[in-house]
């Protein structure tokens, strides 16, 4: 596949004397890194039925990856690592990655996006590797919604998982559910009950126009103010927590049974967080990509292949923050798969 790479012409780096910032003056403390557009599962709202296979795409190597961090800790202020997918356990690799990312000086906070399949028998290896804390998928504890959901018969798995996750001083943990109209909204009571039973976070992210729900998004998306609506009658009170470079809104709540949990609300189409978005994301290929909603920007696997040439690295980096927009587009372009989330 050709990737499209900046021209070897362009060696000093506009950003030799500073860090790396976007014309807003957003920077990049948070990497979302991408380890492959493989997944055991198949969410109705995220995988496309039929993919390309994979085999023979150029993938960074888990030296590339070292490098890659250890020059955004070096240089530009990078203290958060998330390895996103696909599922970043279908990387044969993994464990290596989290260690080699650990281990850079500045990164304090490596966690990890995962449907949570490989956590019973894998969390401790995770965690001896220097992970820190899981976000895991969960869109409904009803088994036979569960398996439609995601087409794996998974659910008494991941739930053990999470126990395993735990055990290990995986935390703290967030549970992600992406709200589909007509598939899940039923589920959001029980699973904040569930949260609060564990002192688990739960997450609820608006359904976003791309993936193999884009065509029927409208008829599908539930804004923030109808799942408010579908939890009022099981929450007493809801006390805001300051959001600072989060996407997740998040309100310590009090249950009606007395019960207390955090649920935090990721809401990419009814209000963006894009203003305070201090995130680059980096595919499996190399693709940077400005924003989750656009197209990649170049890609940096050859600054990082051939000899390492930091200064190019910064060029390509820079041109691809310069293309990120004040706000993200509502027409998302990028396969969710790719790029995680
Ligand atoms: P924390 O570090 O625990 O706050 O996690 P996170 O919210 O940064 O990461 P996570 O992978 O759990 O994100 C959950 C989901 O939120 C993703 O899969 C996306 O669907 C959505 N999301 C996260 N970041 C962004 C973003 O920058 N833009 C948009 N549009 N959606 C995002
Ligand atoms: N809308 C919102 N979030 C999505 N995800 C995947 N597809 C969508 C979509 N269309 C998120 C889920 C999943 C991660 C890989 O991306 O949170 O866990
Ligand atoms: Fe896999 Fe996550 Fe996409 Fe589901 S949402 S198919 S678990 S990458």
């Amino acid at each position: 596949m050709q990737l499209t790479v900046l021209p070897s012409s362009i060696t000093a780096s506009p950003l030799a004397e500073g860090k790396l910032v976007d014309r807003l003056g957003r920077g990049v403390g948070y990497l979302r890194l991408s380890l492959t557009k493989a997944c055991s599962m198949r969410c109705t709202y995220c995988r496309p039925e039929r993919i390309a296979s994979i085999r023979g795409e150029p993938t960074l190597t888990p030296d590339e990856i070292q490098r890659l961090v250890e020059h955004l800790a070096d240089r530009h202020g990078l203290t958060k690592v998330r390895l996103t997918g696909g599922d970043p356990t279908s990387r044969r690799e993994l464990t290596e990655i989290i260690r080699r990312v650990a281990g850079v000086d500045g990164v304090r906070d490596v966690a990890m996006t995962t449907n949570g399949l490989t956590l019973v028998r894998r969390a401790r290896e995770y965690r001896d590797a220097g992970l820190r804390r899981i976000n895991i998928s969960l869109d409904t504890l009803h088994p036979q919604r569960f398996a439609a959901l995601t087409g794996v018969d998974g659910l008494e798995r991941v739930l053990r998982g999470l126990d395993a996750a735990r055990d290990a001083g995986l935390w703290p943990i967030r549970l992600n559910t992406v709200v589909v109209r007509g598939q899940n909204e039923k589920d959001l009571p029980d699973l904040v009950r569930f949260a609060a039973a564990n002192d688990y976070e739960a997450r609820f992210i608006e359904l976003m126009p791309m993936g193999p729900l884009a065509s029927s998004w409208k008829q599908r998306y539930v804004p923030e103010a109808d799942m408010r609506s579908i939890l009022d009658p099981i929450i007493r009170s809801w006390t805001p927590i300051e959001q600072g470079h989060d996407a997740a809104r998040r309100y310590r709540v009090r249950l009606d049974d007395g019960a207390e949990a955090v649920i935090g609300f990721i809401t990419p189409m009814s209000c963006n967080f894009c203003a305070a978005c201090n995130r680059i994301r980096i595919a499996a290929d190399g693709r940077l990509y400005p924003c989750l909603m656009d197209k990649p920007a170049g890609s940096i696997l050859e600054a990082l292949r051939r000899e390492f040439d930091p200064d190019l690295l910064d060029a390509i980096l820079a041109q691809g923050l310069e293309q990120k927009r004040e706000e993200h587009p509502h027409d998302g372009y990028a396969v969710m798969t790719h790029i995680g989330g």
